[in-house]
């Protein structure tokens, strides 16, 4: 189990979806504007909610896609997530083929920590190396690693929704900017990859990647949670403070406080990262 439930995941990916950097999903779209066929692998993929938002983006209506993840309990629900988006699917041997926004999608499962697998499951030759908010738990180390094994392949590489440490809460509290503090120690603890770069992991990226060669570009893609979005915000903020708690340095009654209001808006601050090999 990797903590995140495919009913979080689910509740998250309409506002995912809607705050992606569109700029920065132009350029990918021209990077492999004419091509019938690409090879993707998306690391981190829990039920596959970036596939839904990346592949109709792409031109290639024969898209191959490998989903990683090392939770078996997330690739069950993404098989299941991914047959209620498409139009229809067909099993080929262990593929699911999807039939979704003009495009065949073949997808291949693969249970896999990330961790301890990486060249592998990047697997022969991918055209495309992408994630949606998996960075901000890997450490600079694998930031790094990872960078060097996406360029030994000359894969572009695009992540998006990487957490950026940007924070704010409607109506605000006194509390609010200690218990952020307190919320990034907690993002800078191990989650599986070392310690975590937590809010660094967007310059992480870029810096990795441009030491290589590519060309790095960058877009804002914040979380603007207002009204429409309370299940989430008072999801978010239990998560908040449950990390919070965790680090032990508030006391109860502060949490308390802090988690009795109700908020009406939030705002979570990402970056989404494009890496370009070089021409
Ligand atoms: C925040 S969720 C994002 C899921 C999905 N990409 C999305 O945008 O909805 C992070 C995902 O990374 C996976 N993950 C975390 N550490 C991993 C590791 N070491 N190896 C493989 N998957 C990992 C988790 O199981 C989870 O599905």
């Amino acid at each position: 189990m990797s903590g995140f439930s495919p009913e979080w995941l689910s509740l998250r990916e309409g506002v995912d979806h809607r705050s992606r950097d569109a700029r920065l999903a132009g350029k990918l779209a021209l990077y492999f504007a004419g091509r019938d066929q690409l090879r993707i692998v998306d690391l981190g993929a829990g039920t596959g909610s970036n596939l839904r938002a990346t592949a109709p983006l792409l031109d290639a209506m024969q898209q191959q896609w490998t989903l990683v993840d090392y939770d078996p309990a997330l690739i069950e629900a993404a098989e299941r997530a991914l047959t209620a988006w498409a139009d229809r699917t067909e099993r080929v041997r262990e593929l699911l083929v999807v039939h979704a926004r003009g495009r065949r999608i073949e997808v291949r499962f693969r249970e896999a920590d990330l961790e301890a697998g990486l060249e592998d499951v990047l697997g022969a030759g991918p055209d495309l190396v992408t994630a949606s908010a998996l960075f901000d738990l890997c450490s600079p180390d694998f930031i790094d690693r990872f960078a060097g094994a996406v360029a030994r392949h000359k894969a572009a590489f695009y992540t998006v929704l990487t957490y950026n440490g940007e924070q704010a809460w409607t109506p605000a509290h006194t509390a609010d900017a200690g218990m952020l503090a307190a919320f990034t120690a907690h993002q800078r603890t191990d989650k599986g990859f070392g310690v975590s770069a937590g809010p660094d992991a967007p310059a992480a990226l870029a810096g990795a990647f441009r030491s290589l060669g590519y060309r790095v570009s960058e877009g804002n893609s914040p979380w603007l949670l207002g009204e429409a979005d309370r299940r989430l915000i008072a999801e978010l903020a239990e998560g908040f403070a449950a990390a919070v708690d965790e680090t032990g340095r508030f006391d109860a009654a502060t949490l308390g406080a802090w988690t009795a209001v109700t908020r009406t808006a939030a705002v979570v601050g990402h970056t989404d990262t494009l890496a370009l090999p070089a021409l």
